[in-house]
């Protein structure tokens, strides 16, 4: 009779050796000990961190969120037909699904087109599972969703096969960018053995391009990026009774062109110590000295097809924004 009937919250535990605060003292304290010095930009999305990204998302200067957004805009119908290929139906599964802007757009096109699918989003945040399932429901009543909260790859594991289904994982906005070299084989090999011959990654790029482009949307004239960058200092403070000082650091990303990589620090602009009082711990900074906060890596389309093959996939087609600046690919397990 409701429609909420057709929504449901699975809850995926969390690994057992750790809860999340304890993962991040431990990763904050390991990280803070480091020479040189760094912490997980996995860390950036507390409640404030969720703000300001969603702030970042609105900028002038990032240009990733209107490119995704005008690809699956422009190319929505011919994505349609990619993912219901020989007619079969599909279980679209996005991973970090966050609000959900950018994937809306699709789901309306297929909604509109009667197409047979479930969408499945998994998330870390219940807050946000929460907020864009209640959206869902307001916007397309008729739609199914099957949320999961908690680790990708349990979730991914724990979505059961219906029959006859294919399984279209989405990972969109370049949140691949945020991993080493190394982390992203092993995130791609993993979701190739959860996956079945036939299914298909959607799979989100930022590409190489002018470096000053590429530089500005991490140092937006705002300050936005700045202060989430430091909002990682807060966290500490709020959430390990830290006494950082805000004023004392700067926001400093850099952008290799050779790697791709966009690493965004945090500079200690004298010699300071700071203490962690829950854990009982002082930390010493040397001026100058500086924390690794971020990587958000950018790709060629050459090491894109490379990345497919080498992970057991079969690129198929590449979607790109008029400027060429972002590429959404459709990678089909082999
Ligand atoms: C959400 C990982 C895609 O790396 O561009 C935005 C995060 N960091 N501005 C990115 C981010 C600084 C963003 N991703």
């Amino acid at each position: 009779m409701e429609s909420s009937e057709n929504i449901t919250m699975q809850k995926i535990s969390k690994p057992k050796k750790f809860t999340t605060k304890e993962e991040f003292v431990r990763d904050v304290l390991i990280g803070l000990q480091s020479n040189p010095k760094k912490l997980s930009s996995k860390y950036f999305y507390d409640e404030k961190g969720d703000k300001l990204f969603q702030e970042i998302m609105n900028l002038e200067e990032y240009y990733l969120t209107n490119c995704e957004y005008e690809i699956l805009n422009t190319h929505k119908s011919a994505i349609l037909e990619l993912f219901e290929s020989n007619n079969r139906p599909f279980q679209l599964i996005e991973l970090g699904a966050g609000d959900g802007l950018k994937t809306k757009v699709l789901l309306q096109e297929f909604s509109n087109n009667k197409a047979h699918f479930e969408y499945s989003p998994i998330d870390i945040s219940p807050h946000v599972l929460q907020t864009l399932t209640n959206d869902l429901q307001q916007l397309l009543p008729n739609l199914k969703v099957k949320s999961f909260q908690g680790d990708y790859f349990k979730a991914l594991a724990a979505t059961k096969r219906q029959n006859g289904w294919r399984k279209v994982v989405l990972f969109l906005g370049s949140n691949i960018g945020n991993f080493s070299i190394e982390q992203t084989h092993n995130f791609l090999t993993k979701i190739k053995d959860l996956l079945s011959p036939g299914d298909l990654l959607f799979i989100g790029f930022d590409l190489k391009k002018e470096p000053e482009v590429i530089l500005s949307a991490y140092n937006d004239k705002k300050g936005v990026t700045r202060a989430f960058n430091l909002n990682l200092l807060s966290r500490i403070n709020a959430e390990l009774d830290g006494n950082f000082d805000l004023n004392k650091f700067e926001h400093y990303p850099v952008y290799d062109p050779q790697s791709g990589e966009c690493r965004s620090y945090l500079v200690s602009k004298e010699n300071q110590q700071v203490r962690l009082e829950a854990l009982e711990e002082t930390i010493s900074f040397h001026k100058w000295e500086s924390i690794h906060t971020e990587i958000s890596r950018k790709f060629s389309t050459k090491e894109i097809h490379e990345l497919a093959e080498r992970s057991g996939f079969k690129l198929l087609e590449n979607f790109y924004d008029s400027k060429g600046f972002f590429v959404d690919s459709v990678w089909l397990k082999k």
